[in-house]
């Protein structure tokens, strides 16, 4: 990226866009060449009697009706899962075509802070609704569903005093404690919409992100606290308010107890605010389609998208999405590890689980702390059924040998979940192995933000697994393989291409937060008629689907969405920096890693620190999540003749694989020598 200011969002067109960028298209393929496509595992099976859905005719059964009888199906199961207020008068508008908006359950009405925490208190108060184990494994607390919806209602009367409204939005930057889901709770109580950012994020990201969400309130804390470490969350939260005048309240929590700054007027504790509110609080009625949260999510270009969903059809796939890949049943306690600053939080340690009746882990540590254990404390110590994490961190403790795992009681567990990124058969088997102990079910869950749920998965007694594929689509899902150049569908078993979805599923999301255009230039018109994922996907000759990765500029950094262009942003405000391209590369542990190649100005003297400073700057900008693995600072980049970086060359040198550089033809005058250099370069740095 050269040094401007931010690309921002795609011109508005209303033609076709132009394909994306698909330069991966050679990858995908050797990935495909090498897929363990014949290693099956027929897991539950001996313990199918209990499984919701207990054989491969009964998936089939009923993902053939959720696709020729839609309406019945879904009406089905949204009467049988949701409380509503009011019934919805037709099940689903729209398609994929980008004049075609998608609503679900049309005219109904619903509260979906009802649906999480009222129903359950009315008919089983003393249910533990959530456990929160704190960094500290000492710290611990464990909430009912009667106290959920006592501390809920006393947040949404704090609110409504702080002046929050339906359809106004609540910036919420928190660590993993209660009063997190509280507030998130509180806001689809009182038809707000919450954006929630994660608590990793730095000051910069989280402005931008306040600002485009329009946020005049915002939920912070003290400090947050990781693995020991401290996150100063005001501080950031501090800095990033100075840029947006929109907030005139600052709600804060006391978490660490140290002193943060105060500003007078803006700033209240949360804390002593609620001891003075009523735990009564009347629900609003909402529409099915009313908004229930946006989440930033980084896509090609520099801005990230507030991805957002509904109420009644987010809420309604979740909960579906929930209870039949996790095979949930009363009773079962179940732990996602993930922060709920990710969609993975949003849907399956609150809204999905709480939907469900079901006692949820909020987890605020990390797997290594205070040691390579942790997990398996958490689990042994809560009886945990579920157990959902993210191949990274699979791949981190497998590093540390078998003796962490071994030593604990994880007889509790049941099914074994995985988000974020394709598992490598080696993780999948430890996995299975040594925490599932070949008996539980695991179930490599694919999809993303923009979907809301589940939307390739393997279902505990009826799917066999095969390690690295998240196999078959989900009720209601329709998986399309498209010819990447032509956007022809590749019919028929053993192919491969990107992958699109033909038909809406309730959890879609409904549109970029006041960027509507955007939904419709990256997921609608790129292949007319089917929604885009944005990810290349193989279909073996068994019909299972394996996820070869992302097919556009976004790099998936430990599970964790980042666009190259965010980093190249962050790099260039470097003084001295003239220009960046940013690609990922193999990564024994993070899946992909970040590559950072620069060009610093003439008159600049490059210098031992130079490095770090560049990194530093990454950190500073976005979070210690977007941290460059590596950066090589060289005099030019290979472009083609009209000046455009060629990223495909780039990623072949970032993964040392530059016998296969394939065509060199469109690189400009000299460019030839370019690359050479920069192949001797990398080669030094790596
Ligand atoms: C990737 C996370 C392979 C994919 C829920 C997708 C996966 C992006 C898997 C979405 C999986 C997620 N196998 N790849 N099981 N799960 N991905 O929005 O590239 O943070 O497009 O949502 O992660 O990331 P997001």
């Amino acid at each position: 990226m050269p040094r401007t200011e931010h690309s921002g969002s795609p011109s508005v067109t209303r033609e076709r866009s132009p394909p994306p960028s698909i330069e991966h298209v050679d990858t995908i393929a050797q990935a495909a060449a090498a897929l363990p496509v014949d290693e099956v595992y027929n897991i539950s099976l001996q313990n199918k009697e209990r499984c919701h859905i207990y054989s491969m005719e009964c998936y089939e059964q009923m993902y053939h009706r959720s696709i020729k009888d839609s309406d019945n199906f879904w009406r089905d199961i949204a009467m049988s899962t949701l409380r509503w207020l009011h019934p919805f008068t037709k099940v689903q508008g729209g398609d994929m075509h980008p004049e075609g908006d998608v609503s679900w359950f049309i005219n109904g009405k619903l509260n979906v802070c009802d649906n999480c925490v009222d129903r359950w208190a009315e008919v089983a108060p003393e249910r533990i609704a959530i456990i929160w184990e704190g960094d500290d494994p000492q710290h611990t607390q464990t909430i009912t569903y009667k106290a959920l919806l006592n501390r809920v209602c006393k947040f949404a009367n704090m609110l409504k005093r702080l002046g929050v409204r339906r359809y106004d939005t609540v910036g919420i930057y928190m660590p993993m404690i209660p009063e997190t889901i509280y507030a998130m709770l509180a806001c689809a109580r009182l038809g707000a919409i919450h954006s929630v950012v994660f608590a990793g994020f730095s000051a910069p990201n989280l402005r931008d992100r306040l600002i485009d969400a329009h946020c005049k309130i915002v939920i912070t804390a003290d400090q947050g606290i990781r693995g020991g470490k401290i996150i100063p969350l005001k501080n950031i939260m501090d800095e990033a308010l100075k840029e947006c005048p929109l907030v005139d309240t600052c709600v804060v929590f006391q978490h660490q107890g140290q002193a943060i700054n105060w500003i007078e007027g803006r700033d209240v504790w949360g804390h002593e605010m609620l001891d003075g509110m009523r735990p009564y609080c009347p629900l609003e009625i909402m529409d099915s389609e009313d908004l229930l949260f946006m989440l930033y999510t980084s896509g090609s270009t520099g801005k990230p998208k507030g991805i957002a969903h509904s109420s009644a059809g987010y809420l309604l796939y979740t909960a579906l999405t929930f209870k039949y890949v996790f095979d949930f049943h009363p009773g079962d306690i179940h732990a996602c590890v993930a922060d709920v600053g990710w969609i993975t939080g949003h849907s399956y340690i609150v809204y999905g689980p709480l939907c469900n009746g079901a006692t949820t882990v909020v987890f605020e540590s990390v797997p290594m702390h205070p040691n390579p254990s942790r997990y398996w404390q958490l689990c042994e110590r809560w009886r945990v059924s579920q157990f959902y994490t993210a191949p990274t961190a699979i791949r981190a403790l497998m590093i540390h040998g078998t003796e962490w795992v071994e030593n604990h009681d994880l007889s509790s567990l049941r099914v074994l979940g995985t988000v974020g990124e394709p598992i490598n058969p080696e993780a999948w088997r430890w996995y299975y192995e040594v925490v599932g102990k070949s008996r539980c079910d695991i179930v490599d869950t694919y999809w993303q933000t923009e979907t809301g749920g589940h939307m390739l998965t393997p279902l505990p007694g009826a799917i066999k697994c095969k390690p690295g594929s998240a196999t078959r689509p989900f009720f209601g899902v329709e998986p399309v393989i498209l010819d990447s150049k032509t956007g022809k569908p590749l019919h028929g078993n053993n192919v491969n291409g990107v992958l699109c979805f033909r038909r809406p599923w309730p959890g879609m999301m409904r549109t970029v937060y006041g960027d509507h255009e955007r939904l419709l230039n990256v997921y609608l018109r790129p292949y007319p008629g089917y929604y885009f994922t944005g990810d290349g996907c193989v279909r073996d000759k068994d019909g299972y689907y394996w996820i070869t990765g992302r097919v556009d500029d976004t790099i998936n950094v430990s599970g964790h969405r980042l666009g190259s262009a965010e980093v190249e942003h962050a790099l260039v405000q470097h003084k001295g920096c003239s220009e960046a391209a940013v690609v990922g590369y193999p990564h024994s542990v993070k899946g992909t890693g970040l590559f950072c190649f620069v060009t610093m100005n003439g008159d600049y003297e490059v210098h031992a620190g130079t490095t770090k400073e560049l990194r530093d700057i990454v950190r500073k900008e976005i979070g210690p999540i977007a941290t460059p693995d590596y950066i090589l600072i060289t005099p030019t980049l290979p472009k083609t003749r009209s000046g455009k970086i060629i990223r495909r060359l780039l990623r072949k040198i970032a993964a040392s694989e530059t016998d296969s550089l394939g065509d060199l033809s469109t690189l400009g005058e000299g460019g030839d020598q370019v690359v050479h250099t920069l192949i001797q370069e990398a080669k030094k740095l790596t």
